[in-house]
């Protein structure tokens, strides 16, 4: 399994001509021009002004020819360019953290689009680029993840790192759609090109053809280093795996945080919580579920050996804590007076589910609890053989949320479109936004569902091929994170992906032994207590901030990181900074201050799955 498919991307012909020596004028233009020469002063010194380089001609002039870059043909008649001055970009960078929001700081660019097609294809591909003024370029390019079924649709990611970077049509209106309305060209039929280009192509293109044009534009040779980066979250972190996986050999720092990766399973996953309401028929309320989860972090916040609202050791609270002890705990939650308009994709018949909700008032039954416990041991087939992994305990049981129902007056299921919407369309292949309903459906049919989109998107969405060998022999690094209470993407997803790198890769040495080779350039860090690539308001813990500059000093200074600066952004521990443990140590708090990184077999023993529910191995 593991030569399959590996597809290496290769430059056609790959020296790089230089174009533009006529632009190679220095210009005083710019901020900063001092500050910002010293520390590009070897790409910069004698750089033309933004307006020099950014026409239309120029950017022409150093298109590839047909066929030379990855056999792509250009159109050039289709080029655009303007230089764009002094623009505020909106969001700061794609770290998605509570407090990263767009600075006062203004950029000037070259806003360029660049359109190519596949030869044969007869598709239309459009790249916009944002190129850095060249006093403030510092030799980098950076490709920014999108997030669901989005490609990242803004170029101006890359400008506060000096960078340029790019955004793609990808062949399907990617720019103005989503992936999800484009992946059935009709009922029955995939978008096969579609699907590749989201899957992993068009990033990869997108970033060879920037590349391409950024050393022709600043008149860099051929032994100037040029830094490739990566920065995303979500299906952003699974692009960013995917472009490790197929275009290894182009990045120089990866940063992928909660990749929403192994697709199949994945997203058949968001579809388990109403199955297992389903099937044991019982419908815990909301406040119920709430007060579950709220109870859970209580119960588990002091095993890590701080009593601070965050369970950062989900692995003890797994191994010491009996859920079953919560039942009898009173809630209350206020109803809730209805509103216009229906609610999600609830059984046919219950139509009328709407924002109305009674008041809630009770205790946690047996129910109750028997529903939570199947959710957090995760998808088992009917023979009891594993068939996923599930969300850490103490996550939120956000896809399980019931809703009320005037039609039954009882609470039941409320199918998420997250999960529904993907077995409709990449299972079903019907063109339609979510199930109707649950019926006739099991835990095996999940398992079904998994294992027909897993064989059948194997090698364009699942995103989880293991030998990244070409990505390590080139010097890529590979920083990962995830929270450890992610309610969508579970966390231990994460841990088995870096499992199946390390089985595959280095197969034959002790844990030891692997963990020294791969912390040199795969590293994995757990984010106690956060959430779906952000803050949890359920747990006030650390969130990491500054992943971009701990990446450009890995890749650019040889600084390898060995804990992962993160900041606590509220509770009583607010603006605290803890340096996170790597994976596979774990945190243990030593004082209210300080914590250590321990090796606990047990707790890792805790995060470690086989899944014999499928015959083809599930990395
Ligand atoms: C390259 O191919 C494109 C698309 O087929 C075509 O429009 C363009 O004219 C070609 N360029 C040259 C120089 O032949
Ligand atoms: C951009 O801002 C700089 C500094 O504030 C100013 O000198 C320059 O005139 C501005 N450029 C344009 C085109 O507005
Ligand atoms: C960049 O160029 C495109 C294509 O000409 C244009 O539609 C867009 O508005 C430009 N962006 C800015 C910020 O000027
Ligand atoms: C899918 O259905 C929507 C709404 O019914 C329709 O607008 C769209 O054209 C359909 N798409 C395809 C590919 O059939
Ligand atoms: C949890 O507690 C319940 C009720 O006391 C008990 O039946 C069950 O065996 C316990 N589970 C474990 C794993 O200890
Ligand atoms: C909730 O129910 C209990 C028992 O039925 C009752 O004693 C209590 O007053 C109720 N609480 C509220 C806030 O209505
Ligand atoms: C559901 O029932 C409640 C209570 O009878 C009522 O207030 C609400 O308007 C109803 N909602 C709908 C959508 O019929
Ligand atoms: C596609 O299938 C859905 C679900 O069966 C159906 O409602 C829709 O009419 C079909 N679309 C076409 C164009 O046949
Ligand atoms: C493991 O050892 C065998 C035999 O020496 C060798 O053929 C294989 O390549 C090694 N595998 C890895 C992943 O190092
Ligand atoms: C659970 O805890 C959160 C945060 O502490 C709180 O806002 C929420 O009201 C609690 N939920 C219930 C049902 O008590
Ligand atoms: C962690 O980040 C904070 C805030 O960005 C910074 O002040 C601190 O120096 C960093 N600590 C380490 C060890 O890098
Ligand atoms: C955290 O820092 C902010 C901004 O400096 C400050 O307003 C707040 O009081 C600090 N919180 C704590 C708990 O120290």
């Amino acid at each position: 399994m593991s030569t399959m498919s590996l597809v290496e991307p290769q430059l056609l012909h790959p020296a790089m001509q230089v174009y533009c020596e006529a632009n190679a004028e220095a210009s005083g233009q710019g901020r900063g021009v001092t500050a910002v020469a010293a520390l590009a002063v070897t790409v910069t010194s004698n750089a033309a002004s933004l307006a020099d380089i950014c026409t239309v001609s120029n950017i022409e002039s150093i298109l590839p020819s047909n066929g030379t870059l990855l056999g792509l043909n250009l159109i050039p008649d289709a080029t655009t360019a303007g230089a764009v001055y002094n623009a505020s970009t909106g969001m700061g960078g794609t770290t998605m953290g509570s407090t990263s929001s767009g600075s006062s700081t203004t950029y000037s660019y070259c806003n360029v689009t660049v359109t190519y097609t596949h030869p044969g294809k007869d598709d239309t591909v459009v790249v916009k680029y944002a190129f850095p003024e060249p006093s403030e370029f510092e030799s980098r390019f950076y490709v920014a993840g999108g997030g669901g079924y989005a490609l990242n649709s803004d170029a101006t990611g890359g400008l506060e790192y000096g960078a340029a970077a790019g955004a793609t049509s990808a062949g399907y209106d990617a720019l103005d759609y989503s992936y999800m309305d484009k992946v059935l060209t009709g009922n029955g039929s995939i978008n096969w090109d579609a699907t590749n280009m989201f899957g992993w192509e068009a990033l990869g293109e997108m970033a060879l053809l920037g590349k391409y044009l950024m050393k022709a534009l600043y008149s860099m040779s051929d032994s100037d280093k040029l830094y490739t980066y990566y920065e995303g979250c979500s299906d952003g972190g699974r692009e960013g795996m995917s472009q490790v996986q197929r275009w290894g050999t182009e990045y120089d720092g990866v940063i992928a945080g909660a990749p929403a990766f192994r697709f199949a399973q994945q997203q058949v996953l968001h579809v388990f919580p109403v199955t297992v309401e389903q099937t044991l028929d019982y419908y815990p309320n909301p406040c119920a579920l709430d007060v579950i989860v709220n109870a859970t972090i209580s119960a588990c916040d002091p095993l890590d050996g701080r009593t601070d609202g965050v369970v950062s050791r989900t692995d003890l609270c797994k191994l010491n804590f009996n859920l079953s002890s919560i039942i009898g705990t009173a809630y209350y939650c206020e109803g809730t007076s209805a509103s216009s308009g229906a609610g999600g994709g609830g059984p046919s018949g219950s139509t009328t589910t709407s924002t109305y909700a009674p008041t809630q008032n009770g205790t946690i039954s047996a129910q109750d609890i028997e529903v939570a416990q199947a959710i957090y041991d995760g998808l088992h087939n009917s023979a009891g053989q594993q068939a996923y992994l599930s969300w850490q305990i103490a996550s939120s049981l956000e896809d399980a949320v019931t809703v009320w129902s005037n039609t039954s007056e009882s609470w039941t299921y409320d199918i998420p479109s997250t999960g529904g919407e993907y077995v409709t369309r990449f299972v079903q292949l019907l063109n339609i936004t979510n199930l109707d309903n649950l019926d006739g459906v099991t835990y095996d049919t999940l398992v079904g569902w998994m294992d027909t989109a897993m064989i059948r998107y194997y090698n364009s969405l699942q995103t989880t091929l293991p030998d990244l060998s070409p990505f390590r022999d080139a010097g890529g690094k590979l920083l990962h994170y995830h929270g450890e209470s992610d309610p969508s993407v579970p966390a231990a997803s994460s841990a088995h992906y870096w499992q199946s790198v390390r089985s595959i890769m280095y197969g034959n040495l002790t844990d030891v032994e692997a963990i020294a080779e791969m912390q040199d350039w795969y590293q994995l860090y757990y984010v106690p207590g956060a959430a779906h690539c952000g803050t949890n308001t359920l747990q006030p813990g650390p969130y990491p901030e500054d992943n971009m500059a701990i990446m450009i000093d890995w890749v650019e200074n040889g600084v390898q990181p060995s804990r992962l600066n993160a900041t606590v952004s509220s509770g009583t521990y607010a603006n605290e900074t803890q340096l996170l443990c790597q994976w596979p140590t774990r945190p243990l708090w030593n004082s209210d201050t300080t914590f250590d990184c321990v090796t606990d077999n047990a707790s890792i023993g805790s995060w470690t799955y086989s899944f014999p529910a499928f015959d083809l191995p599930v990395y």
